[in-house]
């Protein structure tokens, strides 16, 4: 089968890329796209072309699997030349997403037609990179300046209306796009209409005020911390008040390559990779189905229930969710209705829309109402004697094959499914706080969940606009699992001499929204007290919680009472050093004993993010995770880690994991062995010179395909 078809129909020929799923630009693309054009060119009965595809989108973009390595002939710019040059009339005939180089290669066609619901956007940024075949010189000609700059800056795709409104698209189809498509290059080429090259188009630069790239720039490199693509896209666009067209793309050229050998980009691409891999199951059945979801229950309507319903409910998924009274029914509406009020200010959703989404959440205090579910979702207080409870009740009420899920964050989920007569059907969905906006879903699989469960939890995931990742049952699962390394080097950092500020200021730096102080007291310094309490006192390094337990004692539970570690003001959310909360440290550091030092911001970085690799290499070989980026993927879309650095294990591998057992070494030297021991992975691969990517490639292809 031809990777790029060819068709006629009367004097218009159509030229169809057919490269599944996305039709990427991959080499056979590229060569083929030139192929057909010079067959059209050398056929006079031809009056028009249509650059078009088949499947479910227009071309997504270049081939992502291509970036990295050696180039492979022809290239992007040689089609482009190749379209621009062309004395046939060519439209793009556009649907599904028409996404970097594929928006490039239809904006150098002569006319753009849109299916109704199409998405049009240069997201190269999000990959650490910019438009790299003219699409920075292209798009100002077609949609002026300051809309091409916002467009290519943040990435976001825009709709096909709104495409027709800025220029992008000079019409809009419904129905067959290639019907529409021919149609109007039938009627263009009956109009004579000129074919319009938009390398030829003048930018109108009227609206551009002085200083406007400079103001720019300091906008973006507000948002775009530790990036560098978003300031070299500027730069690409900014060429086109001072360059013609042909320089504008060699320049462009040059800072895309710029933008591909940059750590940054190699890192996202790796998170883009990783985000889809991870829905894959190792070894499942091929046969295996996902089961129906066409209802949901939800029991608790708290901070979490709340927020699992209002995800289903913003997926059109109807919602029965189950309280204890009337009252807590009402109390949970109320906080989803306040949640959508947020939503309706900041203009992304409308007061109708709110509506309906509030009416698929109905409210029951009955167990019975849950019959028709197809999966029950638990989020009550994380008690077991209560979890048991209530999975007694829900095998009661629950229809044969309805699949039931504890939202838990550390019990064991194996103990949870016992109480039921179907533990295949039982495991953890776990999801992150606000749980209607994180894209973080941890799916977790008991010992006894069947297959086709966990996959129906995958397919589920992605249904309701998140990421799943599997995880063995273990104490944390992956996540909180490795959180509890982190939380306590900067407990301890801060006895031993450092000041939260400074801890959280290195986080910062690094790339996180927030350190770990200001996470603990936005999320409630509380939440941490009482889980220590329910576990082992073993678990935990008393001292590395000194200052959290007294603040709480106090009554500093964060930002919900005004002060935590720091202090609040009155509805702002601003940090401030507190004298008490110092004087408390004091104390504290006294207590404990602890020598004081001055700790550099180097050894504040290494003491937090190390623990994360080393818990991350004992997830990986007790097969908690079934991939290293599965892991990056958690700690990047639950944990705040800088998607830019690839996630933790990837990080790890940067700096090179024998550094890292080392280090762990001398760090137990000094610290004392109780916490740095290097587990068996991580000594493996620091004697082998391996990294952990590398090492699961070579060892376990099969759990990446
Ligand atoms: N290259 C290679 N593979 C791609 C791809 C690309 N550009 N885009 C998507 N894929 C693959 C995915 O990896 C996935 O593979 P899998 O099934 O083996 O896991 C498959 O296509 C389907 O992708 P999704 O599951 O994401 O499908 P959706 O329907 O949810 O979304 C999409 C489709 C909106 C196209 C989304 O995949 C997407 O946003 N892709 C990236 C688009 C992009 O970034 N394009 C710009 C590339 S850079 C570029 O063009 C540079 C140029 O300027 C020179
Ligand atoms: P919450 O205290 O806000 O809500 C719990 C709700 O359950 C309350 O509204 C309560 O009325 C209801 N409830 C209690 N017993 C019930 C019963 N027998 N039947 C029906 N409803 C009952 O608690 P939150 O924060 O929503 O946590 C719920 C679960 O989710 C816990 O297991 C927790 O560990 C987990 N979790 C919490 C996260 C968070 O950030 N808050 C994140 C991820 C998981």
């Amino acid at each position: 089968m031809a990777v790029v078809g060819f068709e006629k129909r009367g004097e218009v020929a159509l030229i169809l890329v057919d490269n599944p799923p996305v039709n990427a630009i991959s080499r056979q693309v590229r060569a083929g796209i030139i192929d057909r054009i010079i067959q059209v060119q050398e056929d006079p009965q031809v009056k028009a072309v249509i650059l078009g595809a088949i499947g479910r989108t227009f071309m997504a973009g270049a081939d992502i699997k291509e970036f990295g390595q050696p180039p492979l002939e022809p290239g992007l710019p040689a089609v482009l030349q190749a379209l621009d040059h062309t004395p046939k009339l060519m439209v793009a005939a556009l649907f599904g997403s028409a996404l970097g180089g594929g928006l490039e290669l239809a904006q150098a066609c002569h006319y753009r037609i849109a299916l109704k619901g199409t998405k049009l956007g240069q997201p190269e940024v999000n990959l650490g990179l910019i438009p790299g075949a003219g699409g920075s010189q292209r798009l100002p000609r077609l949609v002026g300046l300051k809309k091409a700059l916002e467009m290519i800056v943040s990435g976001r795709p825009i709709s096909a209306e709104e495409a027709l409104e800025a220029g992008l698209v000079d019409r809009l189809a419904e129905g067959d796009i290639l019907e529409a498509a021919v149609a109007f290059a039938e009627q263009m080429v009956a109009e004579h209409a000129a074919l319009r090259r938009t390398s030829m188009l003048d930018v109108d630069t009227s609206d551009i005020e002085a200083g406007f790239f400079d103001a720019y720039r300091q906008k973006t490199a507000a948002r775009s911390r530790g990036l560098v693509a978003p300031e070299l896209a500027i730069e690409a666009v900014e060429a086109v008040t001072s360059m013609n067209f042909s320089d504008g793309v060699t320049n462009e050229r040059r800072l895309f390559m710029q933008a591909l050998y940059s750590k940054e980009s190699e890192a996202l691409r790796h998170v883009f990779f990783a985000e889809h891999v991870v829905r894959r199951i190792p070894h499942l059945d091929p046969m295996i189905k996902p089961r129906r979801i066409d209802a949901v229950g939800v029991v608790g309507g708290g901070t979490m229930g709340g927020g699992i319903s209002m995800a289903f409910a913003n997926a059109g998924i109807p919602v029965t969710m189950l309280e204890v009274s009337d009252q807590a029914i009402e109390a949970a509406k109320q906080r989803m209705r306040a949640n959508y009020q947020g939503a309706i200010k900041r203009g992304k959703l409308t007061e109708a829309e709110v509506e309906e989404r509030l009416a698929l959440i109905r409210g029951t205090t009955n167990y019975e109402d849950f019959g028709e579910a197809d999966l029950i979702i638990e989020a009550v207080f994380e008690q077991m004697d209560l979890k048991k409870e209530i999975f007694r009740e829900l095998d009661r009420v629950a229809r044969p094959g309805a699949i039931l899920a504890t939202n838990t964050s550390y019990l064991d989920t194996n103990a949870i499914a016992a109480e039921t007569n179907r533990p295949g059907d039982v495991l953890g969905l776990h999801f992150f706080s606000p749980a209607n906006l994180m894209r973080l879903l941890e799916i977790v699989k008991a010992a006894k969940t069947h297959p086709e469960v966990l996959l129906t939890a995958v397919k589920l995931a992605k249904r309701i606009s998140k990421i799943g990742v599997i995880s063995a049952v273990c104490h944390g699962f992956i996540g909180n699992r490795m959180l509890e390394g982190y939380i306590r080097e900067a407990g301890l950092l801060v006895l031993e001499g450092a000041e939260p500020q400074d801890v959280d200021q290195v986080i910062y730096d690094f790339g996180f929204a927030m350190g770990p102080f200001a996470v603990m007291d936005l999320a409630g310094l509380d939440i941490g007290y009482m889980l220590r309490r329910q576990f082992p006192a073993e678990r935990f390094d008393a001292n590395a919680y000194r200052l959290l337990d007294r603040l709480v004692e106090m009554g500093r539970k964060g930002q919900k009472t005004g002060a935590g570690v720091y202090k609040y003001e009155a509805g702002s959310r601003q940090p401030q050093i507190d004298p008490v909360s110092e004087g408390v440290l004091a104390e504290e550091r006294k207590a404990a004993g602890f020598p004081q030092r001055r700790i550099g911001d180097e050894e504040i970085l290494l003491r937090c993010l190390f623990p994360l690799v080393l818990e991350g290499a004992k997830i990986l070989d007790e097969n908690v995770a079934y991939r290293p980026g599965d892991i990056d993927v958690v700690w990047i879309n639950g944990y705040g880690f800088p998607a830019y650095k690839g996630g933790p294990m990837y990080w790890a591998d940067k700096v090179g994991v024998g550094k890292i057992e080392a280090a762990i070494e001398i760090f137990g030297e000094t610290h004392g062995g109780r916490w740095w021991q290097a587990g068996r992975l991580l000594k493996y691969l620091s004697r082998e010179g391996l990294g952990f990517e590398e090492y699961y490639r070579q060892k376990f292809p099969s759990i990446y395909e």
